[in-house]
């Protein structure tokens, strides 16, 4: 049975929006949304997840949303979920939010885009003032909205795309751990009509968020193409900084004040987030859309060696850290932080899962444990989970010295930094988290870097 839900609160002058689904991108979509007052209807596939929405519980989003609990309190009454069961109502907009996995050949699994397309569909016809505009926030190859989702859906509706309803890509641009922010001020502002909007949908799009960027007109396949490439420069340029730091580490120079001085040519804007050293890339997306270019590729018989080899560079820095854990020959290992990145909770393709992997794969009589304060095993899937010990103090992670700790995605409390004082177990940081460095390195003669960042 689905949770019932209270309708959404209707405001006037604002939109009727459809959000479809509830992962990261929708729950942050939908929030933003009522936040400005918009009545939002979110209909999700999964029961449990629309019951825990409705219980003020979203999942990844979760940590984020707390931060302005109040206003979310607020916004409340403007938006609700609900099963697919329910009718799907008709709206101003829908957009879709549904995911797009790498299926087993690399490319984008599209079953959630069929599935929605048609669910959308089903609205479509009910009369209403204004023409529906039908968005794409998901990550889709290029041709994808124009040669599947747009016959599926004018089949289904028995609509005319232009006419009866507009369909366009509206890639967006959010950063998990910081999405609300991004959403008012996002790093691009895109739309990617199949037929040319007029005015009026044109207005009704900038009109949104509300935000204070100018809406800009491309066309599905140019939309498609900035959010992938997008994705891969950032992978591009974690791998880049790996790999520069790890040369200057064996040439005795300090890559960290090498990349430092890289992110300060500010004239050429270098990402501060992704040009320095750290673990490797991982999460939903990265990884994902990495894959996705070179399937297209291939299929497309374009030679990309540059694109390719951000992959084996990043493994190649995973299978190094492995091997420096490893190397100090410690029978116990405790992860500070399991997520993909710090503080969301979000496990998906986390560079510190992969590490735990590799390190169960080389070594199965490790006992491994971790402690994360967002994530417990339930967070895990199945493979993962038989091969890692919860733990609910991090103190426990530095039992005595046949334990090794590895900051991972969390920043640790300075009370836990006090005890890795007095504790002097090894220890790796692998994100670099400045009070560590700052504090620890001199006094601290067990840290490990994979590139110290002092020489
Ligand atoms: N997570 C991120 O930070 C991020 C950032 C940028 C872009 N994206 C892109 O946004 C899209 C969504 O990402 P996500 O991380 O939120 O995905 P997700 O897989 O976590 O969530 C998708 C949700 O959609 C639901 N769903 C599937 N079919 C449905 C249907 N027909 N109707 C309603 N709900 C349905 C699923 O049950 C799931 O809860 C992907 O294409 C992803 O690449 C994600």
């Amino acid at each position: 049975m689905s949770h019932p839900a209270t309708e959404p609160k209707r405001n006037k002058n604002e939109f009727r929006i459809n959000v479809y689904g509830l992962g990261y991108t929708g729950t942050i979509t939908a929030v933003c949304l009522a936040l400005k007052n918009h009545s939002v209807r979110i209909y999700e596939k999964n029961q449990e997840m629309v019951r825990r929405f409705n219980e003020g519980k979203p999942s990844f989003a979760h940590i984020e949303l707390k931060s302005i609990q109040s206003q979310i309190e607020q916004c409340h009454k403007n938006m609700a979920a609900f099963s697919l069961e329910e009718k799907i109502t008709a709206a101003d907009f829908h957009l879709a939010c549904v995911g797009t996995p790498s299926n087993k050949i690399g490319d984008f699994d599209l079953e959630q885009i069929v599935a929605v397309s048609k669910n959308i569909s089903s609205s479509l016809k009910i009369k209403q003032p204004n023409i529906p505009i039908v968005l794409f926030r998901s990550t889709m190859l290029p041709n994808s909205l124009r040669e599947l989702v747009l016959p599926v859906m004018e089949k289904e509706s028995g609509m005319q795309e232009g006419k009866d309803f507009f369909l366009a890509a509206f890639p967006e641009f959010l950063r998990e751990g910081s999405g609300i922010q991004d959403t008012w001020s996002p790093l691009h502002f895109i739309v990617g009509p199949i037929s040319k909007f007029p005015e009026e949908a044109r207005s009704r799009i900038d009109s949104l968020f509300q935000n204070s960027q100018t809406l800009e007109i491309l066309t599905p396949e140019e939309c498609s193409m900035i959010k992938l490439g997008s994705n891969a420069f950032h992978s591009m340029q974690i791998a880049f900084a790996n790999e520069l730091s790890e040369l200057c580490n064996n040439l005795g120079i300090s890559g960290n004040r090498v990349l430092c001085a890289l992110i300060n040519e500010n004239k050429l804007r270098y990402e501060r987030n992704y040009l320095k050293p750290g673990p490797p890339f991982g999460g939903p997306c990265l990884p994902k859309d990495l894959v996705a270019i070179q399937s297209m590729a291939t299929a497309h018989s374009t030679k990309i060696p540059l694109l390719e080899s951000i992959s084996i560079s990043n493994q190649n820095r995973l299978n190094k850290i492995a091997d420096l854990i490893l190397k100090q020959n410690k029978t116990r290992i405790g992860f500070h932080g399991i997520s993909f990145k710090p503080e969301t909770g979000d496990t998906r393709g986390s560079a510190v899962l992969n590490i735990i992997e590799l390190l169960h794969l080389k070594n199965q009589n490790l006992k491994i444990e971790f402690f994360d304060e967002n994530c417990s095993l339930e967070n895990l899937n199945q493979k993962i989970r038989t091969k890692v010990i919860p733990v609910s103090d991090p103190i426990e992670l530095l039992r005595d010295d046949t334990s090794l700790l590895v900051i991972g995605s969390q920043r640790p409390q300075p009370d836990f930094l006090a005890n890795l004082i007095i504790k002097e177990n090894i220890c790796l940081d692998l994100n670099y988290f400045a009070d560590i460095s700052k504090h620890l390195s001199e006094k601290h003669q067990n840290i490990l870097f994979l590139c110290p960042p002092k020489i």
